[in-house]
């Protein structure tokens, strides 16, 4: 029996995967995606989110998707691993992600051939099918110059009023010193944020909310609050690192026979074992918080 329906959920409170389900709404979170939904039916043009490893940007962006598949005049596509060997093969690749019709042979094409293609779709989603055309890049940081400048491009293409395409980077913070060496770029970026971590009473909320989005109704937390402190001194409020030790810890819950409730102890023996894996020391202070 797996170790959540003994604990009386229905699901994984803590798994790993970026499911928009268990997306706990913090402040910034919540500010973040009515901004970028907010530019996006202004067709204004260029979103960028920067944010650590692990603070939430995919789960942000697939926040986001669903968030587009509810409305019917946005097309998009997400690129997960912006990696690609030349522009003609990223412009080729939203050829291909759109389901663009290409009737020439790709390698033939010139890159300004394949641009021109995808500028006539574009030209013809928004100004005659009213449509919203968004492109979102994942892992932002991973583009290279020449991808960039390519999208700085397609940036240009506009009416008197709007963008012909929307593009949201997600990235890690390298991406921002990225973007300001590109002449022209940085100027374009229409709203820019940065993620950051979880504080204490957030950190609190976001266990709390997973472990009932997973289907628990008792009355009893499953976390000590002097638990979550330890959590959070030893995550620094990270998401990815607090959904780890959470998980370690409910196992470890189910485990010992003598526990109802994951206490300190038990919290600082999961995160013990977890720094020791790392290779870290972390000292834990008496009173962290
Ligand atoms: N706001 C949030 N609420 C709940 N879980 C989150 C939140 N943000 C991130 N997570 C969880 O943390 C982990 C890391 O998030 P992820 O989106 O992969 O971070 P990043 O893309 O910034 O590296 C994921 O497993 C995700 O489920
Ligand atoms: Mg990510």
């Amino acid at each position: 029996m797996s170790y959540y329906k003994i604990l009386g959920l229905n699901s994984e409170p803590f798994s790993t995967s970026p499911d928009p389900e268990f997306l706990y709404l913090s402040r910034e979170y919540d500010l973040a995606l009515t901004n970028i939904l907010i530019e996006l039916r202004l067709k204004r043009g260029l979103n960028v989110i920067l944010g650590d490893v692990g603070v939430g940007k995919t789960t942000l962006s697939r926040k986001l998707v669903k968030e587009l598949n509810n409305r019917e005049d946005f097309i998009f596509h997400v690129t997960l691993n912006p990696v690609f060997e030349s522009e003609k093969e990223f412009l080729f690749t939203l050829i291909r992600n759109f389901d663009i019709p290409f009737d020439r042979d790709f390698r033939e094409a010139t890159v300004s051939e394949v641009r021109d293609v995808f500028e006539g779709f574009l030209l013809n989603q928004t100004l005659k099918q009213n449509k919203t055309v968004v492109l979102i890049i994942d892992e932002a940081q991973k583009l290279s110059q020449e991808t960039l400048e390519s999208l700085r491009i397609l940036l240009n293409y506009e009416t008197n009023d709007f963008k012909l395409v929307q593009i949201v980077l997600l990235g890690q913070l390298e991406l921002y010193s990225r973007i300001i060496e590109i002449a022209n770029f940085y100027d374009r970026i229409d709203f820019k944020f940065t993620l950051n971590p979880l504080g204490f009473e957030e950190t609190k909320d976001m266990i709390d909310f997973r472990i009932r989005q997973a289907g628990f109704n008792g009355s009893m937390y499953l976390f000590l609050e002097e638990a979550i402190k330890d959590i959070y001194y030893y995550t620094k409020g990270y998401p990815r690192g607090i959904i780890r030790i959470c998980h370690r810890c409910l196992r470890a819950l189910v485990m010992s026979k003598s526990k109802m409730v994951v206490d300190r102890q038990l919290a600082t023996e999961v995160i013990e074992k977890d720094s020791i894996s790392r290779w870290r020391h972390v000292t834990m202070p008496q009173n962290s918080i």
